[in-house]
């Protein structure tokens, strides 16, 4: 499905009833990673999955900026007529998003999922790599990167027991927009560090985290976790940084104890 929303059109999908759950995708992929979950989880919540400003069916577009994607993102719960505060679930870079989201449209945030993710803004390292990104999808395409991020989401056992699982990632990153990526970078490359909003987080938050995650590790989440005042940890075991994908079965189950309590 597609909205316009404050002029940009959305890909999304959206489906089930009741609580609204805005699902939040990571880089380099797109809303077809939360398929699990809206299968899952329909029955439970109004689920809403939009593609990030640029990838999947989404318009592609500048700004690029992480309080931008927020931004869309609440334009889109606007355009299908959610108006009541959503649970925000963001897998890594969607983690970022819902960040922003709490810092500039809190009202509208009932409770938070952080998944994978990281509160800390990026190192001088990780910008180099992203710069190295950047120039390689523009050089060759989306395709030249799409293996190795991939290998890199899924933990070995994910590898070994369900090699299917690296193709189907795989081709996500493929059929992306080379530009969508390079945006997307350039977004996290500049966005800040949410260390101090972590204390100001009012709402109750699930933070879940593959044991395996060898992009965002579990010390991270134990971090986050520590430092947000109303919320709970869940590891989940066998995943790495995709752990939705990895062990949706896991990762629904605990969305869904969360849904249950705010609903
Ligand atoms: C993601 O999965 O969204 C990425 O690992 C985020 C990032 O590159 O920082």
């Amino acid at each position: 499905m597609q909205a316009s929303a404050q002029g940009l059109i959305v890909g999304y999908d959206e489906a089930g009833s009741g609580t609204p759950l805005l699902l939040l995708h990571g880089f380099p992929l797109n809303r077809r990673m939360w398929q699990p979950q809206l299968a899952a989880l329909a029955g439970l919540a109004h689920c809403i999955a939009p593609d990030v400003r640029g990838f999947g069916d989404s318009d592609i577009a500048p700004p690029f900026t992480i309080d931008q994607f927020a931004d869309d993102a609440i334009s889109l719960l606007d355009a299908v007529g959610v108006t009541e505060p959503a649970v925000v679930c963001g897998l890594s870079m969607g983690g970022y998003i819902a960040f922003a989201i709490w810092r500039r449209h809190r009202d509208r945030v009932r409770a938070l999922i952080l998944a994978d993710t990281r509160a800390t803004a990026d190192t001088e390292e990780a910008k180099v790599k992203r710069r190295e990104v950047i120039e390689t999808v523009r050089a060759r395409g989306s395709g030249a990167i799409a293996e190795s991020q991939a290998r890199a989401m899924l933990s070995a056992r994910t590898l070994e027991r369900c090699p299917e699982a690296l193709a189907e990632v795989q081709a996500m990153i493929t059929s992306q927009r080379p530009e969508a990526i390079a945006g997307a970078n350039e977004a996290m490359l500049a966005r800040p560090d949410s260390t101090l909003t972590l204390a100001t987080i009012a709402v109750p938050t699930l933070i879940l985290v593959g044991e395996h995650d060898a992009i965002t590790p579990p010390a991270i989440s134990e971090e986050m976790q520590r430092a947000i005042p109303n919320s709970r940890l869940e590891r989940l075991s066998g995943a790495g940084h995709l752990s939705s994908f990895e062990r949706p079965a896991a990762f629904n189950g605990a969305v869904a104890e969360l849904l249950e309590t705010v609903s």
